[in-house]
């Protein structure tokens, strides 16, 4: 478990066509305790996934400083995942092979690999399917190993970008539940980008809402209510709902002055 902090954080890209500077996150603080999970949501193209690559390692910092368990981030490492959008799978190996992708990478002998892949085919409810090909998967299953593989390697932080985006409603459910039995037995740190509010309150212990690019704090909510919540009985959740959804319209509106 881990703790992923940001102080004053700003990230500037230079395009690669021309001496454009593109200032993509302005002032970005924020601090995420061990074991929570926090939901970034924002107008698209305003900086989510560069906050994700900058936990992990890929880029670094213009100014501020992004830290992990109080040290600065310098580089990729497996304590930290980005699990993406397409679940990038290897089409040659089983279900079980592919979840024990990284074990095997590590050289963990063999019935250790079985022992780690039996329980997380049982957390993501695929046992049925450990000898199945990629391609005899539907998404949502696919979806499921990806994250299987991810933790077979034991992360501390899983960085998940939009994982369920192109999933539809029902399945996109399913893994929401799923995601959060995985986080009821192994407690990971889990920082998760959307699009859809439901999904960031279904899921997060905080929700840092963003501004139009330059990424700025437009919100930040603390939602201190148990799993699973309900989010059409509980009248916290429709306000708070309300309350996202006003920023994004004018976020949105002002995106397109840009
Ligand atoms: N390597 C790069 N070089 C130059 N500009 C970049 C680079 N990566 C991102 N950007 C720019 O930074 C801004 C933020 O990009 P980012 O991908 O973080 O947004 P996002 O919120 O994840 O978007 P989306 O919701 O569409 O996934 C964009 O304007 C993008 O064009
Ligand atoms: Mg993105």
């Amino acid at each position: 478990m881990a703790k992923v902090e940001f102080k004053n954080v700003s990230k500037v890209y230079q395009d690669s066509k021309d001496d454009r500077k593109i200032l993509s996150l302005k002032d970005i603080s924020f601090l995420v305790n061990p074991g929570e999970i926090m939901v970034l949501i924002g107008p698209s193209g305003c900086g989510k996934t560069t906050i994700l690559n900058l936990i992990a390692g890929f880029i670094q910092p213009t100014e501020g400083k992004v830290l992990f368990n109080g040290q600065p981030v310098t580089g990729p490492g497996a304590e930290r995942t980005i699990i993406f959008q397409e679940y990038i799978l290897f089409p040659w190996y089983s279900v079980r092979n592919n979840i024990e992708f990284g074990l095997t990478a590590k050289k963990v002998p063999k019935q250790e690999r079985r022992r780690i892949s039996d329980e997380l085919l049982s957390l993501v409810d695929l046992e049925r399917f450990a000898d199945f090909y990629p391609h005899q998967l539907s998404g949502g299953m696919k979806q499921r190993v990806a994250l299987a593989r991810a933790l077979a390697v034991n992360p501390e932080v899983l960085l998940m970008d939009e994982p369920f985006g192109s999933l539809d409603e029902q399945v996109r459910r399913f893994l929401q539940q799923s995601l959060l039995k995985i986080w009821r037995v192994k407690r990971p740190t889990i920082i998760f980008v959307t699009h859809s509010i439901g999904e960031a309150l279904i899921l997060g212990h905080k929700i840092l809402v963003l501004s139009c690019q330059p990424a700025e704090e437009r919100d930040y909510i603390e939602i201190n209510k148990p799993f699973p919540r309900d989010l059409v009985r509980d009248l916290f959740f429709q306000d708070i709902k309300i309350r996202i959804h006003g920023m994004l319209q004018e976020e949105f509106k002002k995106g397109k002055k840009c």
